[in-house]
């Protein structure tokens, strides 16, 4: 029975911040009630066969899913569980921001089966937080995660960013050590990126702000892996860090390229043959619904030659590598050949064994530009 994910989009913040890409809108708290009746709409209409899947993972991501309502969320599980098969959850996240889930509501999630939170907490330095356009200090930040502790989550991600104008390597070393010294069991650690369509995109573009140097980058990099290595993490993907056990396993699913149904606007699934994502606009996603339709922007099947670059994309970035034997027929001896052809510009950073390929933890800086050189035409 393969395994499988299910991916909910809640499309609500309070705020855009400046550097964020994913779709979510502001000030319109007010449609929420339409928002989450369009939600369960959409998967009542799924009909995508899943009697042979065993979903394992739900992870609630956004926007700022910590607004949701218990009342919401309950419905969204029962319609879940109506639906699916969900006796195999073992892993179900809620992102929170931080000062936007106050410790009755984690209790509240914790009691309808959430067992995992992801917190974003980005930076604990105040000016870099308002430089990113965050709304909450790092004081906010300490609450939510003692608050989520408090309710009872024994399994605790933090998100932060490295590489933004003005953080230093001590501010950044300072920033890691006391997160980690708070103990969470998993941490994400984003290097910076520059968005199209986004604020901080118009910045840079227009010379207002300049981004970090590549060797700036690179070292900023080094420090995360051996402060975290230090502090007993283990990396098993290029920004993913977690005590022994506790990966998380809903992304694994997508660089493992396993199945996941997906709901909400923009959000991205795979059945085992075709990806699909939905449209990314709110009202467009609320009126397709209302009209009994499934709210598709794209819907198509992956190619092997596709699933193949994917295997070489998502597999660079993990721990375990690319597994050779999955790779499809038709494309092994290539793959084999871009391997043997790169060897002389990447092979320090291979680890080849007989059925995976893997990158070293100096290769994982470099792994968006080897997959490029390695992908098949
Ligand atoms: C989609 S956000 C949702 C989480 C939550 N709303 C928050 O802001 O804390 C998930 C994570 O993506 C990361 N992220 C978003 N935009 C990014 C960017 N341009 N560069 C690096 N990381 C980014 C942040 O660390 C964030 O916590
Ligand atoms: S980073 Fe988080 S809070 Fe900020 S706009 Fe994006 S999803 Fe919303």
């Amino acid at each position: 029975m393969p395994k499988a994910g299910i991916y909910i989009h809640m499309p609500f913040c309070r705020v855009k911040c400046m550097y964020c890409d994913f779709y979510s809108v502001a000030d319109k708290d007010d449609t929420i009630p339409a928002f989450f009746e369009a939600l369960l709409k959409e998967i009542d209409l799924c009909n995508t066969d899943t009697s042979d899947w065993t979903i394992d993972t739900i992870f609630i991501g956004g926007g700022t899913p910590s607004l949701t309502s218990p009342h919401h969320l309950e419905q969204l599980i029962r319609i879940l569980e109506n639906k699916f098969d969900l006796s195999h959850v073992t892993e179900f996240t809620i992102e929170a921001n931080p000062g936007e889930a106050p410790e009755d509501r984690l209790k509240a999630f914790q009691y309808l089966g959430v067992n995992r939170i992801s917190i974003g907490v980005q930076s604990l330095e105040p000016s870099l937080l308002q430089f990113l356009t965050r709304i909450h200090g790092p004081e906010e930040i300490f609450k939510t995660f003692e608050a989520a502790r408090q309710a009872g989550f024994n399994n605790i991600n933090c998100d932060l960013i490295f590489n933004i104008p003005g953080q230093t390597m001590e501010i950044w070393q300072r920033d890691l050590q006391r997160i980690i010294d708070l103990e969470p069991e998993h941490m994400s650690c984003y290097s910076l990126t520059v968005e199209e369509g986004t604020q901080l995109y118009q910045y840079v573009n227009r010379g207002k702000v300049t981004m970090p140097s590549d060797d700036q980058s690179a070292d900023i990099y080094q420090l995360t892996q051996s402060t975290l290595t230090d502090n007993s993490f283990e990396q098993y993907e290029i920004s993913n860090w977690s005590k022994r056990g506790l990966e998380c396993k809903h992304n694994l699913h997508y660089w493992e390229i396993d199945l996941y149904l997906a709901y909400g606007p923009s959000a991205h699934g795979f059945d085992g043959k075709n990806r699909f994502s939905n449209i990314r606009n709110l009202d467009g996603y609320i009126k397709k619904l209302r009209d009994d339709k499934l709210p598709r922007q794209d819907n198509y099947p992956l190619s092997d030659k596709d699933r193949t670059n994917e295997m070489i994309g998502f597999g660079l970035r993990i721990k375990d590598g690319i597994n050779l034997p999955k790779i499809p027929k038709l494309y092994q001896e290539v793959v084999n050949n871009s391997i043997n052809h790169n060897q002389s510009k990447w092979g320090d950073y291979f680890i080849k064994e007989s059925d995976r390929l893997t990158l070293t933890p100096d290769g994982f800086a470099f792994a968006d530009a080897i997959a490029v050189d390695m992908m098949i035409e």
